[in-house]
């Protein structure tokens, strides 16, 4: 039972801070086992908490409506630490106990019209993982009395409606992915004061303002990408985004000029703001993002020259600026187009080929364009050797917050 001992180290560390490294925690089988009797099925249950558990999920067994995989047909009997997708260990309130830890629903393909009464009443579950199901309904307020429950993955679900506020009452949740549902609305800024590490809530329908998603998270792992954020990248994102080493801002509604203290992005690997209405140039200090492989600015209102300092970057693979109103590349720029690297196809750039028509280029310029804080976008907060810079530092350059 490796996975399990490992969730429950977690567990143990979250919930009680102690020291669990010395062996505190019995295996499974070294444990002698009790037996007891429940006695309207006449089964016998190895430990009085999972004959608990057992009308429960029998109770669930009866709600789902499809499961192909027949994945249900395991789910007989009182040997529940066998049933496909449950997981038993030692509970952290009781070493020589077993119990229901951990639930993975991966795959399955099941339908449900709801989780109310199952999931919220498995008192010692650690971890419930359903990505790929048929799920749909609310998510039950008693779901907030599970004391160890730390991993919620319901993504690629049905449900819908707005974010299910009872998980704000989850003490111990530091795990959070409700990607691909059909959640609307906006997410409560009180979830960005939870200790979350990892929130994963993108391909839902979220309508609003990145700023106040921004707002206080220290999350370390943080989708948005396809939903309907709006608004400007706010000043601060290196604030609350700099130890994320994916940036994923795609197919949202973003407006506004790019803040030039998105090259204060230090960990950045892939920054992704494609398909958004971003406008401005592209501001040097993008240089400064070391790590940076993947840039993508495609399909965005973005104007002006590519600036070299960004085509220069050693570490980049893949440079994406098409579909924007680019009107100039220079020769460092045109040896990564030649490399592959740089696509700045449907652009405005004379003498290049897939361009848009003149007629287009036209129209757009034909509108007076302005960014505030025009100094700013030749700013290099790093050294860079043949461009130079300085090791501005963010306290330092930072304006006052968005
Ligand atoms: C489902 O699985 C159970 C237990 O493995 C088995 O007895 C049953 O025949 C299966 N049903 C179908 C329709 O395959
Ligand atoms: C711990 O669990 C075992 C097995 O269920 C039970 O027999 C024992 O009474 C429990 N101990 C406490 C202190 O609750
Ligand atoms: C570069 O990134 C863009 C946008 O993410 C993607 O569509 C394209 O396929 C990538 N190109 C290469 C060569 O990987």
């Amino acid at each position: 039972m490796p996975m399990i001992f490992f969730i429950f180290k977690i567990v143990v560390v979250v919930a009680f801070g102690v020291d669990i490294v010395h062996g505190g925690i019995t295996s499974i089988i070294g444990n002698p086992v009790k037996v007891i009797k429940d006695e309207l099925d006449g089964l016998t249950f190895i430990d009085l908490r999972l004959s608990v558990v057992y009308p429960l999920i029998q109770s669930f067994k009866n709600t789902i409506s499809s499961d192909p995989l027949n994945i249900t047909g395991s789910w007989v009997g009182s040997d529940i630490c066998s049933y496909r997708g449950f997981y038993c260990d030692n509970p952290p309130d009781n070493k020589t106990a077993i119990t229901l830890a951990s639930i993975d629903f991966n795959g399955f393909q099941l339908t449900a019209p709801s989780l109310d009464g199952f999931l919220d009443q498995l008192p010692d579950l650690a971890l419930f993982h359903a990505n790929s199901n048929f799920f749909s309904g609310s998510i039950s307020p008693n779901i907030a009395k599970l004391p160890y429950l730390y991993e919620l993955d319901i993504s690629n679900n049905l449900f819908s409606g707005s974010f299910p506020n009872s998980i704000l009452g989850m003490n111990s949740l530091s795990f959070l992915d409700i990607r691909f549902n059909l959640f609307t609305g906006s997410i409560p800024p009180q979830l960005f004061t939870k200790d979350l590490d990892i929130l994963f809530v993108n391909n839902n329908n979220f309508i609003q303002k990145l700023a106040e998603v921004l707002g206080n998270s220290h999350i370390l792992y943080l989708t948005l990408a396809n939903n309907k954020f709006y608004g400007p990248i706010p000043r601060t994102i290196a604030r609350y985004l700099s130890g994320l080493s994916e940036v994923l801002l795609l197919n949202n509604m973003l407006s506004g000029c790019l803040p030039y203290e998105i090259g204060f992005l230090k960990e950045t690997v892939v920054f992704d703001a494609g398909n958004n209405l971003l406008t401005g140039p592209l501001p040097f200090s993008l240089g400064c993002l070391k790590k940076a492989e993947v840039l993508n600015f495609a399909g965005n209102l973005l104007y002006g020259m590519v600036p070299e300092v960004v085509c220069a970057m050693s570490s980049l693979a893949n440079l994406s600026l098409s579909d924007n109103y680019f009107i100039q590349v220079g020769p460092i720029c045109r040896g990564l187009m030649k490399k592959g690297v740089l696509d700045v196809r449907k652009n405005c750039i004379p003498g290049l080929p897939s361009q848009r028509p003149v007629w287009e280029c036209a129209a757009f310029f034909a509108k007076p364009r302005y960014c505030s804080y025009m100094q700013t976008y030749h700013y290099l907060p790093c050294w860079l050797p043949h461009f130079g810079g300085s090791q501005m530092s963010l306290t330092e350059l930072a304006p006052s917050p968005f």
